[in-house]
Parts: C-alpha cells; structure tokens; sequence
C-alpha cells in the first residue's frame, strides 16, 4: 500500500509514530491527510480561488522562494500589482505554515532540510499542452534542471484547495524497482566526476556560469537523476505496462512524498499549493534508504 492516511485525531505523533512516518515516506510512501493539518484563513483561499472568475493574469502557475521573499513566473507589468503583492503574502504565510507542521510532525529529521520553493498551481492538469519532458501526467521522478539537490533529498508537501474536485495521480514502482528497470540497459549508472569535471562545476558555481548552462552546476548523482527522470517520461512501453496505482486527494485534503524516487503522475486536478523542502540525506531513519545513497552503492564511488 503506497498511501498511508493520517486522521488530524490521531496528532501530535508520538516519537515512535513519528520515526514510523519518516521510514513510511523514505520507502517511497505517501502520507495523506484527508483533512489538512495546515491551517489557511479563509479569505486568502478565497483570494486563490476567485482567480478563475476575474479571468486574472496571475491564473497561473506561480512559484515563491522563500528565502528571498520573491514571487517568479510572473510578466514584468504584473510584477508590482496589488495583486502580486497579495499572492506574495497568501504564499509567504503558507509556506511558513507548512514549514512549522513539519517541524512538529517530522521530529526525526530535526528540522536538517533547506527550505525550498513554494508553488501555487491553478491550471487544470488535464490536457495541458507541454513539451514531452515537462509534461506532469506521465509517470517520473522529480529532478530539476536547473536547481541541482547534490544529494538532498526532494520532499513535498501538497494542498488540494479545490472546493469541489480531486486531484489526481497515479504512482508506480518503487526506486529500486525503477532502476532495475531502466539500468543498465537504457541508462548507464552513474561515475563519480573525473577531477577536470569537478574542477568545471566548482568554476562554473563560483563563477555563476552554472547559471546559463544549468549542466555544468550537476554532480554526477544530479545527472543521472535528471536522465532518468527524461528515460521515464520518454519510455513509452514503460507509461504504458508499468504498474500502477491511482490515488485521488480530496478537497480540502493534503500530502507528502520524497518526489525524487516515488514515481507520479498528475492526470488531473486545478488549484493546489505545493512547497518543497531539500532534505539532508544523511537523518533518514532507514539507513542508506535516500537514493544518492543507493546509486553510490551500485557504483561503487561517491556521486556527489
Ligand atoms: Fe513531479
């Protein structure tokens, strides 16, 4: 069983309930709680919601970075508009949110996670026209391109705030049925960095050349994540016989799952709230479970 639901009775966690929910998401689960543990005031979900009838220019995906305090995705006349500024307020208070339950619901990891970008998604999910690797609804690992994680593990917290309708998945094989199925044959495991390539991405991150070739600030484990991630998306047998399983998250509902390994899909669903934290690989409680530990054991050498 993948999901592992969670009823907001049954919290605060005991610490041995805890250390029990840190193994369930590390072996590739999700945490479900059908009712959201993060509280929103009402009149910021109206705001987000009532997006769809103003026909706004903000009726788009949205990412916030917490650390700079900075709204992206948005057009340069929109930018400095009452209603930036608002979405601005309604995300920073989400994410800090967000961020406070999971200091008191994931107590193992001692809060050793950077706290990445939040993100507001009102497009319906179906149908979107995307190109084939940026596309949502076939099944993947998350990697990003130009952010590389150098090991830190992609943990993600999601709200439905649709009043009405789902949001729907589908999840596959676990990791390291994954690999199995994709290496060596059609991705070849990853070699540590040879000391010219090191001595390029310590010159390429200094220098902020990383910026305009994103490649170049990758370690060896961030390239293969970002490869697999592509195989999957363009390995149509795989979409089409893999297992799978389909999930549906309620209104009103939220969840998390280390999106690195657990592989998804979205096949449907509009207006959720997403924020991202970068865990350190090295507080998991199962042991060697993240995969840059994984890979570095199947390759004998370190990735990172
Ligand atoms: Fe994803």
């Amino acid at each position: 069983m993948t999901v592992h639901s969670i009823a907001l009775g049954s919290l605060p966690s005991s610490p041995e309930q805890a250390r029990m929910w840190c193994a369930r998401l590390e072996e590739g689960g999700i945490l479900y709680f059908p009712e959201t543990p993060v509280s929103f005031p009402a009149e910021d979900l109206e705001f987000l919601l009532s997006r769809r009838q103003t026909g706004s220019k903000l009726h788009k995906n949205i990412a916030y970075k917490p650390g700079r305090d900075r709204l992206s995705g948005l057009g340069r006349d929109e930018s400095g508009s009452e209603e930036a500024g608002r979405l601005q307020a309604i995300l920073r208070r989400y994410s800090s949110a967000v961020s406070a339950f999971l200091a008191g619901f994931l107590t193992p990891y001692g809060g050793r996670w950077r706290l990445d970008f939040a993100s507001y998604r009102p497009i319906e999910e179906k149908g979107r026209d995307l190109p084939l690797r940026r596309r949502n609804d076939l099944l993947h690992t998350d990697a990003f391109p130009t952010r590389p994680t150098r090991g830190a593990r992609i943990l993600r917290f999601f709200n439905n705030i649709n009043p009405s309708q789902t949001r729907n998945w589908v999840v596959s094989e676990p990791f390291a049925r994954l690999l199995g199925a994709f290496t060596p044959g059609k991705l070849a495991l990853p070699r540590a960095a040879d000391p010219l390539s090191r001595a390029a991405r310590h010159i390429a991150c200094a220098t902020g050349l990383g910026a305009l070739v994103p490649r170049w600030k990758r370690t060896p484990y961030d390239e293969f994540m970002m490869q697999l991630h592509n195989v999957m998306k363009e390995d149509a047998d795989f979409q089409t016989t893999c297992a799978k399983e389909f999930v549906e998250f309620a209104p009103g509902s939220s969840w998390m799952v280390y999106t690195e390994t657990a592989s998804h899909a979205v096949l449907s669903g509009q207006y959720a709230l997403e924020q991202t934290f970068l865990v350190d690989p090295s507080v998991m409680v199962i042991p060697g479970s993240a995969p840059v530990a994984v890979l570095e054991k199947m390759a004998g050498e370190k990735l990172t």
